[in-house]
């Protein structure tokens, strides 16, 4: 008989609910809500693990350290508590343990998380991203370089974090409101680049090496006119956990120029990252159908259908027919792969 693997499931869990009005939200934005982690770890024992749960709360290395002789893998998905390096802080324990994990590296991890050095590594790499630039106060709008309309962004958050729709900026007095704004919910300066209002896909990668997902557009024909086009904390939250129409398209429609743009992009991305087994990748288009990587999230949000059926990567794993189980078994048989358990 094949003994079943033990499996540590490492997270962070959400206290507060989200509710874009209030600023702890934005700091729990990434956390994963309890029915979430409830559901992951039946559908990760349906599918022949020992599940070890682990919240990635400070005493997480205790417990990882406890566990770390009967842990045959690690699921990392975690988010880390503070700090501009807290993607990294679990896989760097992970790494120090030598215990296997699926999802990527704290190094590719924490790159994720740094917009300015991802953006660079990006461009270093020929791979499209916008110019942007950083704003310690309010004091350095007098050397803004960029045009408006600009989006002001934190620049190691991830979930849309402090982005709503006051985020598009279209003169010095809403941009220094942002600025500060971002100042004081993160206490860390502000990220700023040109806003982009045309079509955004979100391209889901699975496996090493990765295939490509049906591609996610947001139809934002759809939002209610209280929204902008963009995908904020109040889109991520009210809108699409109500939403029964076809907001989400996928796959999206497009033509075979711009698909085959977007699967490059996307391919180089991940190889320019080093991402292993799975990820997300936020672009967008400008009016002449320029691309630009946006974001990168590895591992992207995996709630499962019991809880949301408009989780992106899940959603997007559905129209390819991979139901959830079978989702999370790819993902952790990737990294078995990887390390040849
Ligand atoms: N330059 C931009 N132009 C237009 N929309 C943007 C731009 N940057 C971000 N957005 C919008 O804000 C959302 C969240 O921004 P993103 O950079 O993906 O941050 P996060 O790491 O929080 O997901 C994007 O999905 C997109 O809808
Ligand atoms: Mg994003």
């Amino acid at each position: 008989m094949v003994k079943r693997k033990n499996l540590a499931l490492i997270y962070n869990l959400r206290r507060h609910y989200p509710d874009p009005k209030d600023p702890r939200s934005n700091l729990e934005a990434d956390f994963d809500d309890p029915p979430t982690i409830g559901w992951m770890i039946k559908h990760l024992k349906k599918i022949g693990y020992n599940v070890i749960p682990i919240e990635a709360d400070e005493k997480a290395y205790l417990k990882i350290y406890r566990h770390r002789k009967s842990i045959d893998l690690a699921f990392d998905f975690s988010f880390g508590l503070w700090g501009e390096n807290k993607y990294g802080h679990i896989p760097g324990m992970l790494e120090m343990l030598r215990i296997p994990f699926a999802t990527s590296s704290s190094f590719t991890r924490n790159l994720t998380l740094n917009k300015v050095k991802m953006k660079q590594i990006l461009a270093a790499n020929n791979i499209p991203t916008l110019p942007f630039q950083v704003f310690k106060n309010k004091s350095d709008v007098k050397i803004k370089k960029l045009p408006y309309p600009l989006i002001v962004k934190p620049i190691a958050q991830g979930s849309s974090a402090g982005i709503t729709n006051k985020s598009i900026v279209k003169r010095d007095k809403e941009l220094e409101r942002q600025i500060n704004f971002i100042n004081t919910i993160f206490n860390t300066p502000a990220f700023v680049e040109p806003f982009l209002d045309f079509r955004e896909f979100s391209v889901p990668l699975l496996g090493n090496p990765p295939r490509i997902l049906p591609i996610i557009e947001p139809d934002f024909s759809l939002l209610p006119k209280k929204y902008r086009h963009i995908d904020s904390l109040e889109v991520k939250w009210i809108f699409e956990e109500q939403e029964e129409t076809n907001y989400l398209v996928c796959p999206a429609k497009l033509s075979g120029t711009i698909k085959n743009k977007i699967e490059k992009v996307a391919l180089a991305t991940w190889d320019a990252l080093e991402i292993n087994d799975i990820c997300r990748i936020d672009m967008r288009t400008d009016r002449n159908e320029n691309l630009y990587v946006l974001d990168v999230n590895a591992p992207p949000g995996l709630i499962p259908p019991e809880v949301s059926m408009t989780s992106y990567f899940p959603l997007a794993a559905r129209a390819a027919g991979i139901e959830y189980e079978e989702l999370l078994k790819i993902i952790l048989n990737s990294a078995i792969k990887r390390y040849r358990l």
